[in-house]
């Protein structure tokens, strides 16, 4: 039955990006009289402006406007999302500085550079205070979470005894794990063109979520939620960071409505480094509690990370850890110290691309420990259910991804010795790791509209960003319709269409696609209606299973002598267009199930004994992810995963000076990211997997599933290499060679 599901298809905008044809969010709108916003940031780390001298400013060719604490709009709200509690962003509403780089003021010109021209002459004064800039040196401010995770979660969980169970323990693992912070550094930057025309709101944003936009401009600006609409046709890339409507969004909009003029507002890289959120740096001290056959007996992870100061966001490193294992006794607290930086945010796989990291080090760490292989151990401690919410799993097929995984890559060849492999003079070693992210879905619409030429149009406010959410959207509405591919088309990106969540936590294709089949069987539905209704001879009282669509034409399968085009079907009821909405939602599954991908990696890397340097040499995934609706663009999730993983493993982190609190390496020459050449050939493996109890399409989602664990992977490598154990990441050669 299945015919275009499962495909591998080509991405649908893909040649029109490859040609450099796509819009992006600054690029999507002309306006005769834009003028351009750039953002003026706090040099000091911490205290407040004592005054502002704007004067050479004004004087400046083509200056417009100054936006400052002293003359901005009060705003009626000044969050950036729901999820974050408790915050208050800097949106020019007082003078104080909670960190270096907060924006104090916008300047606003008839080009960009007379606008970045005059934001240059523009002078603060400031009462200055010590900031504290290092999580390292605040965890003694460490505290509870308020608001774990919007309140969906607890901060800390536990079962059994794990305290005494660890201390009774045969083979003990108690180390120190460290992250540093990372930023997701997307292609395309934050950008916005915010135009005002007297009482509505246009936003061309970059984001992941333009619901989420709307709802808070609106909030935030006191405009109708009607009156705000965000447009956003193409995003080159969030990863998390164009989840929440950051402070430069709502400045962007309130600057519009103050000079009625459009705006168009881009943030350069090194502004994307302290006002669009971060990965947090995490210290985790991980126990793990085993009997000598490598059974875990107890396991404790304990984290703690940073957040800003005026609000907060916890780094959830220990959730995975709940549900990852089986072992009667556990225990996972999260700590937050708030300390003088910009407040950090969801980062691809947030949580559990810090916590498996650390998870599955001292998993491998125990594996050494007790003699038994790495993949055997976590054989040994499968979970066959999630025992924290003791709930069966909608589908877990990580064992096969195990067994996929090491066979391809050759796992079973690998000799169990650390630094007893070489080619020639460098070190080759091999390590694995486990893979995990929650399945997520939530509420979401769709609209499908037959056209009288036998095509159709499918549409949705969701967002592609870069996952092939275009060609999903397609893919599945045809299916549903019985139309060729090529016949369906897919818009989104607009506020206006019916609404969906925000593309984050991995749940586009989850919450949008059963939407998409429900809107598209029910258009069909409509059309088969009218086919075999009262008002036409030629299938009147065909049952809706003997009718055949091909072509833009219905005949029946029992008599094809019968049949009508689809064009003369709607001109004769006087139809333009057959249309169905429909809203999809998750529904009892969401109490009586846990829902997880699951995944393994399998990393070689190459070391150098004298130098440090660490090349990975090869990469292989195995991932089950629900059912995969089109396998091209999947692949293509998955290995830019793993690079993201490379990336965390071997070069990103972000560097403060802890005098200043200013980032010292923001910008792509000085925060490394994978290039290709460090990339190195990638596998990956689909494992097979439908889950129908998540969704009626057995989708589950993948984004963020790819790079959890791939960071450990390496390292277990590195370790296996050199017999070097690097418990702070990145793996840099300095700490290879110091250590
Ligand atoms: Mo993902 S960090 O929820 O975009």
């Amino acid at each position: 039955m299945d015919t275009i599901i499962g495909q591998g298809l080509d991405r649908s905008e893909g040649r029109l990006k490859v040609t450099g044809a796509v819009r992006y969010a600054a690029e999507q709108v002309e306006f005769a009289n834009l003028a351009w916003g750039v953002l003026v940031q706090a040099s000091i780390g911490k205290g407040s402006i004592s005054a502002i001298d704007s004067n050479a400013a004004q004087q400046a060719p083509g200056f417009i406007a100054i936006l400052t604490h002293e003359n901005a709009p009060r705003l009626a709200s000044n969050k950036a999302s729901a999820m974050q509690p408790g915050e208050a962003y800097p949106l020019l509403q007082d003078n104080v500085i909670h960190y270096n780089g907060q924006h104090v003021a916008l300047v606003v010109a008839e080009t960009f550079e007379q606008a970045t021209h005059a934001a240059a002459l523009v002078k603060l004064s400031y009462a200055e205070e010590i900031p504290l800039t290092r999580l390292e040196r605040a965890t003694d401010k460490a505290k509870k979470p308020k608001n774990f995770r919007a309140g969906d979660e607890e901060p800390d969980a536990s079962r059994g005894n794990p305290a005494a169970a660890f201390a009774d323990a045969a083979v003990k693992i108690d180390e120190t794990y460290t992250t540093p912070m990372e930023h997701h550094n997307p292609m395309e930057p934050h950008a916005v063109i915010a135009a005002w025309d007297g009482e509505a709101m246009t936003l061309y944003s970059s984001t992941q979520a333009i619901a989420g936009s709307q709802k808070r401009v609106s909030e935030s600006l006191g405009i109708p939620l009607d009156k705000v609409h965000v447009v956003n046709l193409y995003v080159g890339g969030g990863f998390g960071s164009k989840g929440s409507t950051w402070p430069h969004v709502t400045l962007a909009a309130m600057a519009a409505r103050v000079t009625r003029r459009p705006i168009k507002l881009v943030l350069t890289r090194r502004q994307m480094f302290t006002a669009t959120g971060y990965r947090s740096k995490t210290i985790q001290r991980l126990r793990l509690g085993a009997a000598a056959d490598g059974k875990l007996v107890a396991v404790m992870h304990d984290t703690i990370a940073q957040t800003a100061t005026f609000g907060e966001f916890v780094e959830p490193s220990g959730l995975a850890t709940e549900m990852m294992y089986s072992t009667p006794n556990l225990a996972v607290t999260h700590r937050v110290a708030a300390i003088n930086v910009g407040i950090p945010t969801f980062m691809r796989a947030p949580g559990e691309a810090s916590g498996m990291y650390a998870l599955e080090s001292a998993m491998d760490e125990l594996a050494y420990a007790t003699g038994v292989d790495p993949v055997q151990l976590r054989l040994i401690n499968y979970a066959e259910k999630d025992e924290q919410k003791d709930l069966p799993f909608t589908s877990k097929t990580l064992r096969e991804c195990y067994a996929q995984g090491a066979a391809s890559f050759g796992w079973a060849q690998r000799s169990p010795a650390v630094r007893a492999t070489r080619s020639g003079s460098l070190l080759i070693g091999q390590g694995m790791a486990s893979a995990t992210y929650p399945s997520n879905r939530s509420e979401a619409g769709a609209r499908v509209r037959i056209l009288s030429d036998g095509s159709a149009i499918v549409q949705s406010g969701t967002q592609d960003i870069g996952t092939g959410t275009y060609t999903t959207m397609r893919m599945v509405a045809a299916e549903a319709l019985g139309f060729p591919y090529e016949k369906v088309q897919a818009q989104l990106g607009d506020s206006a269409f019916p609404k969906a969540p925000v593309s984050g936590g991995s749940q586009t294709s989850a919450s949008v696609l059963p939407a998409v089949w429900a809107a598209a069987k029910a258009a069909r539905a409509k059309l088969l209606g009218l086919a075999s209704g009262p008002s036409n001879q030629a299938l009147q009282g065909a049952a809706a299973d003997d009718i055949l669509i091909a072509d833009g034409v219905l005949s029946l399968k029992s008599d094809p002598a019968r049949k009508i085009s689809i064009h003369e079907l709607m001109a004769s009821a006087k139809l333009s267009a057959i249309e169905a909405k429909e809203t999809a939602k998750p529904g009892s599954e969401k109490k009586n199930y846990s829902a997880h991908s699951f995944g393994a990696h399998f990393a070689e890397v190459s070391a150098d004994p004298d130098l440090g340097e660490i090349r990975v040499t090869r990469l292989t995934g195995a991932f089950a992810a629900g059912r995969i609706v089109n396998a091209k663009t999947a692949r293509s999730q998955y290995i830019g995963g793993m690079v993201y993983g490379l990336g965390m493993g071997l070069t990103e982190a972000t560097e403060i000076d802890a005098r200043s609190g200013r980032i010292v390496n923001a910008s792509l020459a000085d925060y490394l990211v994978p290039v290709n050449a460090d990339v190195p050939e990638i596998t990956v493996i689909q494992v097979p997997e439908a889950d129908t109890v998540f969704n009626p399409l057995g989708v589950k989602g993948i984004g963020e599933l790819p790079m959890v664990g791939v960071a450990a992977a390496i390292a277990n490598a590195v370790y296996h290499a050199t017999g070097i154990r690097i418990r702070d990441l990145p793996i840099r050669p300095d700490k290879l060679v110091m250590a």
